[in-house]
């Protein structure tokens, strides 16, 4: 592997570790289904062991750093310069439901910017990475965005809307919208690993409304280093950790940006 800063290295350790776990935990979901109990607790038991594991392998190697997690909220607060930004399970839905697409997700960020990320998928084995400068790779091979040229032969990934969210009739427009001007769209239910597909080539674009930094941190410098182009359109000043994020190959970047702002901004 041609990657090569501490950052990354510790943060593949740690997914490592916490991953094994975590496979564990999903065979035995079909069981808890049954379970009277059910298995929401079980599951949220996951994220946060899950999560316990990677801040203790993060912060052995760095203390001081901060760190945003989904399930623990903020450390360190003061750190602002170096942050670990986590996402324990991206997917619950999926491993709730025995479906094998979800991952950890883990970002390093340095003055504001992510300067490499994780993003693993244990059942399918499948490491995403990347380092600022050196390159995209899953597991040891090179991944670069589609060459696809035109927005209409493209096939796209998006997510949402979550139950509580306000803006539902909105992003099931501009779904109607923005399928009838591609090839066709996908929901995987991962953002993590939608963003790694990109990276990869398996799909040309992705957007979505109302996520939140550590669903995509990790993603930005993967897909960044795996060419790929990304915005964060309609950003709110007083919610730095909400992010709307498009993302594509470059080819499709403006036509897919004209499809999704434009057509709101009308
Ligand atoms: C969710 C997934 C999903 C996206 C949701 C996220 P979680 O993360 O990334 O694809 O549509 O907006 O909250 O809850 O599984 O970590
Ligand atoms: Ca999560
Ligand atoms: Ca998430």
């Amino acid at each position: 592997m041609r990657l090569n800063s501490p950052q990354i290295n510790i943060i593949t350790k740690a997914c490592m570790k916490a991953s094994k776990l975590l496979i564990r935990d999903y065979g035995e979901i079909e069981n808890l289904q049954v379970s009277t109990k059910g298995p929401g607790d079980f599951v949220s038991s996951a994220d946060k062991r899950t999560e316990k594991i990677l801040i203790e392998e993060l912060q052995k190697a760095y203390p001081d750093y901060g760190i945003i997690t989904e399930e623990t909220g903020v450390i360190n607060k003061s750190n602002i310069k170096n942050r670990w930004i986590i996402d324990p399970i991206d997917g619950t839905m999926n491993f709730l439901n025995g479906i094998p697409q979800f991952a950890i997700s883990v970002g390093y960020e340095e003055e504001n910017e992510i300067k490499c990320g994780v993003i693993f998928n244990p059942i399918m084995n499948e490491m995403f990475c990347a380092e600022k400068g050196n390159g995209a790779y899953l597991n040891n091979s090179r991944i670069r965005v589609s060459n696809k040229k035109k927005i209409k032969d493209a096939l796209l990934v998006t997510g949402g809307p979550k139950q509580a969210s306000k803006i539902k009739d909105k992003i099931f427009s501009e779904y109607i919208n923005v399928s009838k001007q591609v090839s066709n769209v996908r929901k995987f239910g991962s953002a993590a690993l939608d963003m790694a597909y990109v990276a990869c080539g398996r799909f040309d674009g992705y957007w979505q409304r109302e996520l939140n930094y550590w669903d995509v941190a990790a993603g930005i410098v993967i897909l960044k280093e795996a060419g790929g182009f990304i915005d964060f359109f309609e950003s709110d000043d007083e919610a730095p950790l909400k992010k709307n994020i498009l993302a594509s190959n470059s080819n499709i970047h403006s036509e897919l940006r004209e499809l999704i702002i434009k057509k709101n901004i009308e």
